[in-house]
């Protein structure tokens, strides 16, 4: 079975009507969709997803912000597709993420408690199964 793993559009992504723009990437840059779905995730799940964050000062603002809308739920396939999605979403600060990724074409800081930055992706074949089971 291919690697796979869970890539989120997050509310500010959805909100801003770039969903087509950020699968189109995903999907262009030859990854396919294997399934998706799409809800406005509550604080458990999202306590659990964020796990690792637990305690730290953007906890809180980084939990109302998931859960302020819609995201976008995928779950990814292709050789490589874990790191190679971090690769085409960018570092997480979207002032530093280079031109050409998603978070340096399409994100920017607007001044809020905690970095909107448009999508997730599992960083580890752990993660990914973990998160995977989560949100499916
Ligand atoms: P993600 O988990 O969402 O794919 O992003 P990431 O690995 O690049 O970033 P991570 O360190 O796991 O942080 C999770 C999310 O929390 C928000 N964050 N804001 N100082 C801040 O304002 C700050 N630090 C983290 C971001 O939304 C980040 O993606
Ligand atoms: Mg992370």
């Amino acid at each position: 079975m291919a690697e796979q793993t869970l890539i989120l559009i997050k509310p500010d992504g959805v909100k801003r009507r770039l969903t087509g723009e950020i699968l189109r990437r995903i999907e262009a840059k030859g990854y396919q969709i294997l399934d998706l779905r799409m809800f406005t995730p509550g604080r458990e799940l999202l306590a659990q997803h964020y796990a690792e964050h637990e305690g730290k000062p953007f906890f809180e603002p980084l939990l109302e912000f998931m859960s302020s809308g819609s995201v976008v739920v995928v779950r990814a396939a292709g050789e490589g597709v874990i790191e190679g999605f971090r690769n085409i979403a960018g570092v997480s600060n979207p002032t530093e993420a280079a031109a050409g990724t998603i978070r340096g074409d399409l994100g920017r800081d607007w001044g809020v408690k905690v970095q909107q930055n448009l999508v997730h992706g599992s960083d580890s074949a752990v993660a990914a199964e973990r998160e995977l089971a989560l949100w499916f």
